[in-house]
């Protein structure tokens, strides 16, 4: 009990503050996703009217290396071959976000199954990589989510479900998926009405809460196709910027041409040709 008090003393004497806790998942969440995060300036709200959130630690989930590499998701492993075409996509994505002061991006497409999910989720992942930056996932298709499934969360009860029920907070919807700097907010499920969900307020103050809580945090948006339904076009507006993934051989001209119509009013970042086969391997940057 002396030689703690000692070690107290003297870590005032000489200022020395406590030392933080090992850069583990539950630090890292605490940092970014609605956990204390008092001492960090970056996490504190800027708007006060989010000051009156609850906010209590995020729920640390381990991940399952099998599962992720069974539904692609690898931009975690430094040696896999694709890491390095997703790094290549971060780093362009991000520059252009820093040079437009943008912070929140919807992933979408104009036809289903174009790969959306993969490239927000492994994006989201390599960001979270990125020593300046802190990463929010959030499953915005509510329509097919797939963000729990295919990182293997369960989050049957607390998901962004419940939280625009106002059932819970969002902060207590909220994952860290023991990767460093990212946070998930999953959605459990597929919601009864989605166009209308997507369209409703809740969402528009949810998406800029998001937005402006964290300054140093890239907010990526899993969102549903743009042909056929209106649901990615509600939401579309309230982003900064929108990156679409068209699935090699999966959309016809005409439903690309229609989506960029869609687009006419939004930032499109870029367009990632998804499933594209092709030769060429990292190496040959
Ligand atoms: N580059 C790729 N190479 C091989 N398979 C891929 C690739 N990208 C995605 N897939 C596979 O395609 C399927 C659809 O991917 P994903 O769910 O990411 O698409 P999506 O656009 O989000 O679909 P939805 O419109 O249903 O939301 C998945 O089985 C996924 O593993
Ligand atoms: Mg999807």
């Amino acid at each position: 009990m002396e030689r703690i008090k000692e070690a107290i003393e003297r870590a005032k004497r000489e200022r020395v503050s406590v030392p933080p806790p090992p850069q583990d998942a539950k630090a890292d969440a605490s940092r970014d996703g609605g956990g204390r995060a008092a001492e960090d300036p970056d996490s504190r709200p800027k708007d006060s009217s989010l000051r009156s959130v609850k906010y209590q630690q995020t729920k640390v989930v381990e991940l399952d290396m099998e599962h992720l590499a069974s539904h692609r998701i690898f931009a975690h492993l430094k040696n896999n071959p694709m890491t390095a075409y997703i790094d290549m996509l971060r780093t362009q994505v991000l520059q252009k976000m820093d040079e437009h002061g943008w912070r929140t991006l919807g992933v979408t497409s104009p036809t289903p199954g174009s790969g959306k999910s993969l490239i927000a989720i492994n994006l989201a992942i390599s960001i979270a990589r990125h020593t300046q930056k802190t990463a929010l996932l959030v499953d915005l298709d509510l329509r097919r989510p797939k963000v729990a499934e295919y990182l293997g969360l369960d989050c049957r009860v607390d998901s962004l479900v419940s939280a625009l029920k106002g059932k819970v907070d969002i902060s207590e919807a909220m994952v860290n998926p023991s990767i460093r700097h990212l946070v998930v907010l999953p959605t459990s499920r597929p919601v009864a009405n989605p166009a209308e969900a997507l369209a409703s307020k809740r969402v528009a103050n949810l998406i800029s809460d998001l937005r402006e809580r964290y300054e140093s945090r890239i907010v990526i948006f899993d969102l549903a196709p743009l042909v056929n339904t209106d649901d990615a076009l509600s939401v579309v507006p309230k982003m900064d910027a929108v990156l679409m993934v068209v699935g090699n051989g999966m959309s016809t001209k005409r439903e690309i041409e229609e989506s960029m119509r869609h687009l006419q009013s939004t930032s499109l970042l870029g367009v990632v040709l998804n499933k594209a086969e092709t030769d060429i391997t990292p190496a040959y940057y």
